[in-house]
């Protein structure tokens, strides 16, 4: 059994520095404004390495800290996220990323790639939206390019895991996917206890 809090986590601002040195002390727009502001989604490059690390960081930490344990959470921000893991996501295994500013700041990112070489499914792999930023559809922006992006690719569906206790799986379920199987898969010490929801395109 690893130990879960081992690993280096240089690669991350401290959770408890994250609100106050880069996000929660400038929220992203005042409610009223958030839905017109302008968004923008490109494709992310190796140098927007920091950029996501630091998005994953604010958004997993509310996502899941009630869903899994605090262990468990800081293991797979450092498997996940690492420049390391980000780079070989991006050069090795092919996941392409998306970046979405909003209201000219950084605010949330997918990444989604080909299942495998002889498929025609896509994976979606992550979708997060800083906390300060939900709500203003960015992440029905930021679906919808994937799947835009896996038609013109010749996909034909789009799959994706999500905790079970996640409710971002209404977000999917509002977005056309549909619960396909019950999974709980092994990770070092740690379960992930998913849904995988498809969609045809
Ligand atoms: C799930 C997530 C990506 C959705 O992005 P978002 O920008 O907040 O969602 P949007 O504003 O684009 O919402 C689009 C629609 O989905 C609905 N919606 C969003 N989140 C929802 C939820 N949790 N439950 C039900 N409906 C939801 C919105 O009401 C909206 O519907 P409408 O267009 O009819 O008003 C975002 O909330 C998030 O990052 N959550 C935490 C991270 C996470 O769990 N990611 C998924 C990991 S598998």
């Amino acid at each position: 059994m690893r130990n879960a809090g081992s690993g280096n986590s240089s690669f991350f601002i401290p959770h408890s520095k994250v609100g106050a040195a880069t996000f929660a002390a400038v929220p992203c727009l005042v409610a009223a404004v958030r839905k017109i502001a302008l968004t923008v989604i490109r494709p992310a490059t190796l140098a927007d390495i920091p950029v996501i690390q630091r998005l994953a960081e604010a958004a997993w930490w509310p996502t899941y800290r009630d869903i899994i344990s605090a262990e468990q959470i800081q293991y797979m921000l450092e498997l996940m996220y690492s420049a390391r893991a980000i780079e070989a996501q991006m050069v090795v295994q092919g996941h392409k990323f998306l970046l979405a500013r909003h209201g000219g700041r950084y605010a949330g990112f997918a990444a989604y790639g080909l299942r495998d070489a002889r498929s025609s499914v896509f994976r979606l792999h992550k979708l997060y939206v800083r906390p300060d930023c939900q709500g203003a559809g960015l992440g029905h922006k930021l679906i919808r390019a994937v799947e835009n992006d896996a038609r013109r690719a010749g996909a034909r569906r789009v799959e994706l895991n999500v905790n079970r206790a996640n409710p971002a799986l209404n977000f999917y379920t509002r977005h056309g996917y549909r619960v396909q199987q019950t999974v709980d898969i092994p990770l070092g010490p740690f379960w992930l206890n998913d849904y995988v929801m498809g969609h045809e395109l």
